[in-house]
């Protein structure tokens, strides 16, 4: 699979040491309190199960599904709940963990659905952050990794559901899109 990249943009070890140190400051945040981690699937599966195993709190895991790439894998489509908003936020304190913040359109959607609960708290916390790319007003509190307006995949991040398992992050080699 690896064979597939043109380069790797943050490299495994990067990236263990970025989420280690995102745990230690929400740890030190969070102590005394019990946090709702929201894990926006698929694609921040593993930055969520990589994260939550570096807090040192009480926690409980949720997670919601939601789908924006449609029709071709790189561009934006419309956005939808795969499954029903069922999780209960009201009077927690949300750390929603999402994969990247691009255009922005997932995350205002979300965080407004969230918003409407009245939570304790809600904190957006991000791997990735393409700020090139933002078309609606929403900025993350803690950002793993500012990058390049590149397509990139890896770490859970996919190109038609696949390359989510590569454990680093990189761009994909022109003749795999053609
Ligand atoms: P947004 O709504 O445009 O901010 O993007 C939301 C979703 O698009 C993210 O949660 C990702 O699943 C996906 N996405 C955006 N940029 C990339 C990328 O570079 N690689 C893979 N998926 C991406
Ligand atoms: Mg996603």
């Amino acid at each position: 699979m690896n064979q597939d990249l043109a380069y790797v943009m943050i490299s495994e070890e990067e990236i263990r040491s970025r989420v280690r140190e995102i745990g230690l400051a929400l740890t030190e945040e969070y102590r005394d309190r019990e946090p709702m981690l929201l894990c926006i699937m698929k694609g921040s599966l593993v930055f969520t199960a990589d994260l939550m195993r570096c807090l040192d709190l009480p926690c409980t895991l949720e997670s919601i599904t939601l789908s924006s790439y449609r029709a071709a894998a790189t561009i934006p489509g419309d956005l939808s709940l795969t499954t029903p908003f069922e999780v209960d936020v009201s009077g927690r304190d949300v750390i929603v963990i999402e994969d990247i913040l691009d255009t922005g359109r997932t995350l205002s959607y979300v965080m407004g659905l969230l918003k409407a609960q009245n939570p304790a708290s809600l904190k957006l916390v991000v791997l990735l952050d393409k700020p090139s790319r933002r078309e609606a007003a929403v900025e993350a509190d803690v950002v793993g990794f500012t990058v390049p307006d590149e397509f990139v995949v890896g770490y859970g991040l996919d190109y038609n559901q696949k390359y989510r398992n590569l454990p680093c992050i990189g761009v994909l080699k022109p003749s795999i899109y053609s």
